[in-house]
């Protein structure tokens, strides 16, 4: 056990300085014996060696204290460079919660928002299909078509709309009826006016939808009733301002219009597409008209409605939005001059 301890302690102190021990006893118990034999030289030169042993132990030992200084300034560069990373690493890490954090607000809100459009579609949806299919069956009740009607999706009138422009045609005996926008409406009004014996003309900008409403009323013995205009976008400057709207002069050869649809240009063509329909087309109506004005629930429908009703004098709005559509009468007859006289500043 104790040999043990000791092979531990000799392991601990290192060979080199065990042999500078053992070499110090040697010269040490040298120079003594050569002092005691009065050997005076051998005793000098032990000592010599025993001074230059000294000096060598002390030089190692300064030089180990250099080194574990320059240890200790390293470790301390260590620890500088360890805590920079760790911020860093720990900064990178909160960034990325952050983010993910936003990333998924950013997502339930979506989700939320795509939920409450879809719980809006469907609570619609549950009125609408009723009311359209009632207002679908009525429509067929006033006529027999003598073809397929085209469908009333997509951009056409809803039935709901479509039934009540046909109550106005009835009620009102329009003579020549004006449509800004022809579609499967041309040919529910045309066979309304065909019934009360009123003549309908149609205005699309877009050759290819022209057409297809043609071949409809050919297809339904309707063209004796009605007619499409090609009417192609033209610059109308109105008050010191361009729209983009049908060519005013294909309406040249029209006087007395006693009803206008507007349902043309779509929105698609430009801002406030359909409020030059009123000031282009004013002074071509009869004193008395009705005017049908669909998508009304839209900004900028509702903004040219407005403005209209402030400008146009005998233009009111007797009632309430039905459907998509507003209806607004014009009575020019005892009415001061009116200002679609004062808006025919039309220039295309
Ligand atoms: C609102 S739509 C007119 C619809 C028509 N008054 C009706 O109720 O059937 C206005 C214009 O859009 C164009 N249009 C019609 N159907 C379209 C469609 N499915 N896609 C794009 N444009 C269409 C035509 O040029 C039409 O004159």
């Amino acid at each position: 056990m104790i040999v043990g301890k000791l092979a531990g302690r000799v392991r601990a102190v290192g060979p080199l300085t065990l042999s500078a021990v053992a070499t110090t006893v040697v010269l040490v118990a040298g120079t003594t014996l050569a002092a005691a034999l009065d050997a005076t030289r051998v005793a000098v030169c032990l000592l010599a060696l025993l001074v230059a042993l000294a000096v060598a132990g002390v030089l190692r030992v300064n030089l180990r204290l250099l080194g574990m200084r320059a240890d200790r300034r390293e470790i301390r560069d260590l620890r500088v460079v360890l805590d920079q990373t760790q911020r860093r690493v720990v900064s990178a890490v909160e960034r990325q919660r952050l983010d993910t954090e936003d990333r998924h607000r950013e997502l339930a809100d979506a989700v939320a928002r795509v939920q409450r459009i879809a719980d809006r579609g469907v609570r619609d949806l549950r009125f609408a299909v009723p009311r359209e299919v009632e207002a679908t069956v009525q429509l067929f009740q006033g006529f027999t078509p003598r073809a397929p009607m085209p469908s009333s999706g997509d951009y056409a009138l809803n039935p709901t709309d479509l039934l009540e422009l046909l109550f106005l045609v009835r009620s009102r005996q329009p003579r020549l009826v004006l449509e800004l926008g022809s579609g499967t409406s041309t040919i529910w009004l045309a066979y309304a006016l065909e019934q009360i014996g009123g003549r309908l003309i149609s205005l699309d900008h877009d050759p290819s939808y022209a057409n297809r409403t043609r071949s409809a009323l050919r297809e339904h013995g309707l063209t004796g009733v009605a007619e499409v205009r090609d009417a192609p976008l033209a610059p109308v400057e109105l008050d010191g301002r361009t729209y983009s709207w049908y060519d005013p002069a294909v309406l040249e050869d029209l006087d007395g219009i006693d009803f206008l649809l507007v349902d043309g240009p779509p929105a698609a063509v430009g801002p406030d597409s359909r409020y030059p329909a009123l000031p282009v087309t004013g002074p071509r109506l009869a004193d008395r008209a009705t005017i049908v004005f669909d998508d009304a629930n839209r900004k900028d429908e509702q903004a040219a409605l407005e403005r209209w009703l402030a400008t146009v004098d005998g233009l009111t709005r007797p009632g309430e939005m039905l459907g998509r559509h507003a209806v607004l009468l014009l009575d020019r007859a005892g009415s001061e001059p009116n200002g679609l006289a004062s808006l025919n500043t039309v220039s295309s």
